[in-house]
């Protein structure tokens, strides 16, 4: 770090824009393989939080490869940065007073305890879209799984690249077994519990 550069305190702090909100702040960090759902998923809750009133914001994997990260390959090394910006980004809105959702793969323990570390506690939801590879892979929206056996993706998670699972999530979901609004109610429901949502 420069020692030249110093870190400014504001006026208007973290506490006074979730007051202003409403609710309290936090981050619902989805994890899972490709195609298990978490965009579809991460969607749907958003849409609920809003009825209800929240204020929030949605980092999609593939929408933000396409700017803040584009040029961010799918290597173990590049995957790490991904994740890390993300979970910059994710404190920043965070501090703004929002519930924001992310929706990326993560494929790493380290980097989603990185990204946990960088909140205070209980700002950091972790929600495991736990989506068994062959359902993942039958489903194969875009058509990835099926490249990726054809060895045309390098480095494709649950094929040719590791797959972390989260050894206790806040919030369990196991889309192969129940449907998309079970999924949703789950993750409001905890929402509610916690006194997320008043
Ligand atoms: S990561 O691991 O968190 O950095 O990945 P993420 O930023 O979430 O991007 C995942 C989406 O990129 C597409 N894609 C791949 N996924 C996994 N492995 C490889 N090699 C790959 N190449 C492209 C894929 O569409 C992922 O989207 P989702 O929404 O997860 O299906």
């Amino acid at each position: 770090m420069n020692e030249n550069i110093v870190w400014h305190s504001a006026i208007i702090d973290k506490q006074t824009r979730a007051q202003q909100k409403g609710h309290k702040p936090l981050v619902l960090w989805y994890t899972g393989l490709s195609g298990s759902g978490k965009s579809t998923i991460a969607n749907a809750v958003e849409a609920r939080l809003v009825e209800l009133g929240a204020h929030t914001y949605l980092l999609d994997g593939d929408n933000i490869r396409h700017g803040l990260n584009r040029g961010l390959s799918f290597s173990d090394e590049d995957r790490v940065e991904n994740i890390r910006r993300i979970g910059e980004v994710s404190k920043l809105f965070v501090d703004a007073g929002l519930i924001v959702s992310t929706a990326f793969i993560s494929p790493f323990r380290a980097d989603r305890a990185l990204a946990k570390s960088l909140l205070q506690p209980g700002e950091f939801v972790e929600v495991y879209v736990d989506t068994p590879l062959e359902v993942c892979e039958k489903r194969d929206p875009k058509g990835l799984y099926e490249k990726a056996r054809r060895g045309e993706i390098a480095n494709f998670t649950g094929i040719s690249s590791a797959y972390e699972a989260p050894e206790m999530p806040e919030i369990h979901l196991q889309t192969a077994s129940q449907s998309i609004e079970q999924s949703v109610d789950q993750v409001i429901d905890y929402l509610v519990t916690q006194g997320v949502l008043k």
